[in-house]
């Protein structure tokens, strides 16, 4: 398999943090560039993250500042779970500051995609900000994503809102403007997160299994206790797993929006499922993942991060 050439937009954030290191290091996978996005904590946090994250896996990929707040909304972070840094609990060694380019993430981007000769694939696991002012900043770069592979969204039930998943919740305009793009989307949806709880006895392997299984060991024991003991879900990962193994999810293309006006709902994605606002589908969606196969997938790739 050529291996797949990829920018990570993310905001690490432990999710993030996993699935930074299942991409990193993967053989099929080349990383050509990671920019931050204020989303589970503040941009300069993530983006301190970003920069710990790649000293501790002594990989060097320049990073690239992105946007702090949303396109219109006032920013919201999720530091009631993830703390004021969003990876505090574990000895990171100092951020990898040179790695961090003079450009903001948006012209990084456009710089990557514009002089690569082969068309890149983007994978945003945060709110959609810096991809919606990418595309409208620059469409000429629509030509030169192969696809935008994303965590958000869900066809059913929310984990911010009722109805809403928290990476489209924070900034729903940005998600708006990502799906009636005209790039080719795949979805990882919140559906399929909710099924890759890892069982307690995997997790307890975790710790044993090289530095990025003990990173996450102890990210996770601090910030999900609970599910640590019931099943941890691992949504950013699927995100990688819709680029490496799609075969285990349930997918379906359909047409998606997303409800920016609604008093109860903002930040819901609408999965037209079956058919009825007759437009043309403009994502492919997982609808439900093999969660047996999905643990041993992620295990397998903590285990090959050495
Ligand atoms: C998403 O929200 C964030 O908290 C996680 O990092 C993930 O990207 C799951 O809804
Ligand atoms: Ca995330």
């Amino acid at each position: 398999m050529k291996r797949i050439p990829l920018i990570i937009d993310t905001d690490p954030g432990i999710d993030d943090a996993v699935a930074i290191a299942l991409a990193l290091y993967s053989d099929d996978i080349d990383v050509r560039l990671i920019t931050t996005v204020s989303g589970n904590v503040g941009i300069e946090a993530t983006t301190t993250n970003a920069l710990k994250l790649l000293a501790y896996f002594g990989k060097d990929v320049p990073v690239a500042r992105g946007a702090s707040e949303p396109l219109i909304r006032a920013a919201q972070d999720a530091s009631d779970i993830h703390g004021a840094t969003g990876m505090e609990g574990f000895d990171f060694p100092e951020p990898k500051r040179e790695l961090l380019m003079e450009r903001n993430a948006i012209d990084a981007m456009r710089d990557v995609l514009m002089k690569s000769e082969e068309p890149i694939t983007i994978m945003p696991i945060g709110p959609l900000t810096n991809i919606a002012l990418l595309l409208k900043a620059y469409p000429e770069v629509k030509a030169r994503i192969e696809r935008i592979v994303l965590m958000g969204g869900s066809v059913t039930r929310g984990n911010k809102g009722v109805m809403a998943e928290f990476n489209i919740y924070v900034d729903p305009e940005a998600a708006k403007i990502v799906l009636a793009s005209g790039v080719p989307i795949v979805m990882a949806t919140l559906d399929a997160g909710l099924g890759t709880a890892i069982p307690p006895e995997k997790t307890a392997q975790l710790k044993d299994m090289g530095k990025v299984g003990l990173m996450a060991h102890d990210l996770f024991q601090r910030y999900r206790k609970r599910s640590f003991g019931t099943g941890l879900k691992m949504y950013d990962a699927c995100a990688v797993a819709c680029l490496l193994k799609p075969d285990l999810f349930d997918m379906a293309d359909a047409f998606v929006d997303v409800e920016t006006a609604g008093e109860l709902t903002a930040g819901c994605t609408v999965v037209d499922l079956k058919g009825y606002l007759k437009r043309e589908p403009n994502a492919t969606v997982t609808t439900g993942v093999d969660s047996d196969r999905f643990c041993d997938w992620f295990m397998e790739g903590i285990g090959h991060c050495a």
